[in-house]
């Protein structure tokens, strides 16, 4: 009797068991002998496009989603930045902006299927390729290797990472089908096997051995070299063809079988600061993307949404350091702010032939021209320095970023001469961008900007007992590709010489501001305000109805923009190509938003006529560049202004204003 209870019970236990997992759960596999994937058992081709997370702002995570979905796509890909998510060492953080559950989550409401690059490398053009900054704490750390340096964090974030979105597997009812391992490995020189074997098994344990675990490499057997295991599912990735046939041919001499997979097909190109924007040809795109899908090939379109680099998470680019701008637009189907675009009703015709289309395409949000808001100069950065609240550190020889532990933004040097002396300051350890500031007698005596791989280096002075020099050095961004991710240390990375000898005794501080800040409105004036050196300016946008909007900066020169408590981006007209950037309507309020700008060179506040911002309903990323900055003409430039400036100095005193 007892033992038919048992026997009753187990049945019924077991019976629920694969009922449970027929009705929550699916299956996602290779079939080599049908060159397919399939989805619960049946053929499955994905139709994928890029998005990133950590560049769309989160209120709009379902409105790109849903357009994706719109345009037929039955996938989307995103990377992880392993940095975005773990800030410093063991401090996680998956809340609002980085809660990749609820993203994938929405993903999923769409019937979007879900390839997931989880790194930890992810290039993606993001602040060091999705490393950690304190990672570099470590000297001599190698990234991307065995290196037990690198590899102890890279475990403990996998486990941490894996358990987060294991629940989320096609298999345990969520819309994960495929995980990628590192990225694009094969074009990085280590060529290190047993750290892909590595990945590769920290994959399989965390997740299970019946997850299609791949690579991604360029389509070259020399890449395909370094960046495959013979286990692990390689896929090549390839721009505009119309012999895609011959593309695919390079994946087949690793894969003899199975799925055709382009893991990034090209819709658009990334831009640097100082370049033309990128484009490439609607037409283009539309014709490849069809003959790839006319091969029954699986294509994830990189970017089906670029979306923007906010705040300092923009990466840089080798040889000759070039970082890349705030708008990561790319030229998708959906532009920066999610706009349908005619490469997106291309792309969206291209798929119709394919895939039945079942949704109406949502429309484009609205853009707002709020107009011209005036700012208002606060404080040169010279006053803030000598403002009580800032605490500095000090130190015999200077720190880097890293060593401070303020990884971002900017750090303020500064060191007081304790002797006479002239000669050259040799600055050439800088990474990324200096403005230098010399204070002789208590006045403002030099003003430079000193750029790495871009000129001179060093700074004729001349100074007495007493006078000091502030450096505010930049990190325009981590390098996120190649080699020279190993030469990403950031601040004064080397001592700073005058004659020869190196300069000791230093403080420094590190500042990345919100616009909620109110310490750097200085109580004294130490040093008069400055038109063309480090200066903050604030301003208030008076919002009715919050729309999205760009801010028009082609009055101002290089800075950083702030709005409430939202970190912008950087802002180089100057430049170029990008001149406006773009504001979600979610960051602005009904009333007064508060808009603060440290502008870094040259601010067009010398004709009180000028000195404002515009907000604008279109966006501007395709601006003139300037490559070649005359420097010489602009030190003159300089000069004259802060001449004009002492004497405006003098008619516009008491216009400044607390808040
Ligand atoms: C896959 O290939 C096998 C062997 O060629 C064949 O028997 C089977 O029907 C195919 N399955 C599908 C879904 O086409
Ligand atoms: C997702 O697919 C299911 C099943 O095919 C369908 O019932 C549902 O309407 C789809 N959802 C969307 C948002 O298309
Ligand atoms: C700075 O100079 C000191 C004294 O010569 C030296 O010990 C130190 O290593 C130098 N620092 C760097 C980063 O080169
Ligand atoms: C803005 O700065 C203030 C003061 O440092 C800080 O308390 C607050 O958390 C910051 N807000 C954001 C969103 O970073
Ligand atoms: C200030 O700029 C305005 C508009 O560009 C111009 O009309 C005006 O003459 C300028 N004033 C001075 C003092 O330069
Ligand atoms: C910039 O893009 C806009 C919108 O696509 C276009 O009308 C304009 O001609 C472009 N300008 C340049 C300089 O390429």
């Amino acid at each position: 009797m007892a033992a038919r209870t048992v026997v009753f019970i187990c049945t019924v236990i077991l019976i629920i068991s694969i009922f449970i997992k027929d009705v929550s759960a699916g299956t996602f596999a290779i079939d080599y002998d049908n060159d397919t994937f399939v989805k619960d058992g049946k053929p499955f081709r994905y139709i994928s496009g890029s998005i990133h997370y950590s560049r769309v702002p989160a209120q709009y995570w379902d409105d790109r989603l849903h357009k994706i979905a719109a345009a037929g796509l039955n996938a989307i890909q995103t990377y992880i930045p392993w940095n975005f998510h773990e800030a410093e060492e063991g401090q996680y953080d998956f809340s609002d902006q980085r809660d990749v559950v609820t993203f994938l989550q929405i993903a999923q409401k769409y019937n979007l299927s879900v390839i997931l690059r989880s790194g930890p490398y992810i290039c993606g053009e993001w602040e060091f390729g999705g490393l950690p900054a304190w990672l570099l704490r470590q000297p001599g750390l190698k990234v991307r290797t065995m290196d037990p340096k690198f590899i102890k964090p890279v475990d403990t974030w996998m486990t941490k990472l894996y358990t987060t979105l294991k629940p989320l597997l096609y298999k345990n009812g969520g819309p994960i089908i495929t995980v990628q391992i590192e990225n694009e490995y094969g074009s990085y020189p280590a060529c290190d096997y047993n750290y892909l074997r590595f990945l590769r098994d920290k994959a399989r344990t965390m997740l299970g051995s019946d997850v299609v675990l791949f690579t991604t490499d360029g389509d070259g057997d020399g890449y395909l070299k370094c960046g495959t295991l013979p286990d692990v599912y390689a896929t090549v990735d390839f721009g505009i063809t119309y012999t895609p046939a011959k593309n695919f041919a390079i994946q087949r001499h690793k894969e003899p079988k199975g799925p055709l997979v382009n893991s990034e097909f090209y819709t658009g190109w990334l831009d640097h600061w100082g370049e033309k924007h990128s484009t490439t040809a609607t037409a283009a795109v539309a014709k490849s993307l069809d003959l790839m899908l006319a091969l029954g090939a699986n294509v994830n379109m990189y970017m089906f949404e670029g979306g923007t680099n906010f705040g300092f998470w923009n990466g840089a680019e080798f040889p000759s350091y070039k970082a890349i701008p705030t708008s990561y637009d790319y030229d998708a189907p959906l532009s920066e702010a999610g706009d349908i675009t005619d490469k997106y009703m291309k792309v969206w015709q291209v798929i119709a032939k394919y895939n039945p289309v079942t949704m109406d395409v949502p429309p484009s949000t609205l853009k707002k021209a709020y107009g011209k808001v005036p700012m208002r100069f606060a404080s040169t950065l010279v006053d803030h320095m000598d403002n009580s609240a800032v605490i500095p550190l000090s130190s015999v020889y200077p720190l880097t970023f890293e060593q401070l532990g303020h990884y971002y933004g900017f750090v303020v040097y500064k060191h007081v001469f304790r002797m006479a002396a002239t000669g050259n300051l040799d600055l050439s350890g800088v990474r990324d961008r200096a403005y230098l500031t010399l204070i002789h007698n208590a006045e403002v005596s030099v003003n430079a900007v000193i750029e790495r791989d871009n000129g001179n280096m060093t700074v004729p002075v001349s100074v007495s007992t007493g006078d000091y020099v502030l450096i505010i050095v930049e990190n325009q961004g981590r390098i996120n590709y190649g080699n020279h991710m190993n030469d990403n240390v950031k601040g004064l990375t080397t001592n700073v010489t005058l004659n020869n000898k190196p300069l000791e005794v230093w403080e420094q501080t590190g500042f990345s501001y919100n616009a909620s800040q109110q310490v750097l409105f200085p109580t004294k004036t130490s040093v008069s305000k400055g038109y063309s050196m480090p200066s903050f300016y604030a301003g208030i946008l008076v919002v009715d109805e919050p729309q999205d909007t760009y801010f028009d900066m082609s009055q101002w020169t290089k800075g950083q923009l702030y709005i409430n408590s939202h970190n912008l981006g950087r802002y180089w007209p100057k430049k170029g190509p990008q001149v406006r950037l773009y504001v979600p309507k979610y960051y602005l309020s009904r009333g007064e938003n508060f808009i603060l700008m440290i502008e870094l060179e040259q601010a067009p506040c010398l004709n009180i006529s000028t000195c404002y911002v515009e907000f604008m309903d279109k966006p501007l990323i395709n601006g003139t560049v300037d490559g070649a900055e005359d420097s010489s003409e602009k030190q003159a430039d300089t000069f004259l202004a802060r001449m004009i400036w002492l004497l405006l100095d003098l008619l516009y005193s008491g216009w400044e204003w607390l808040i």
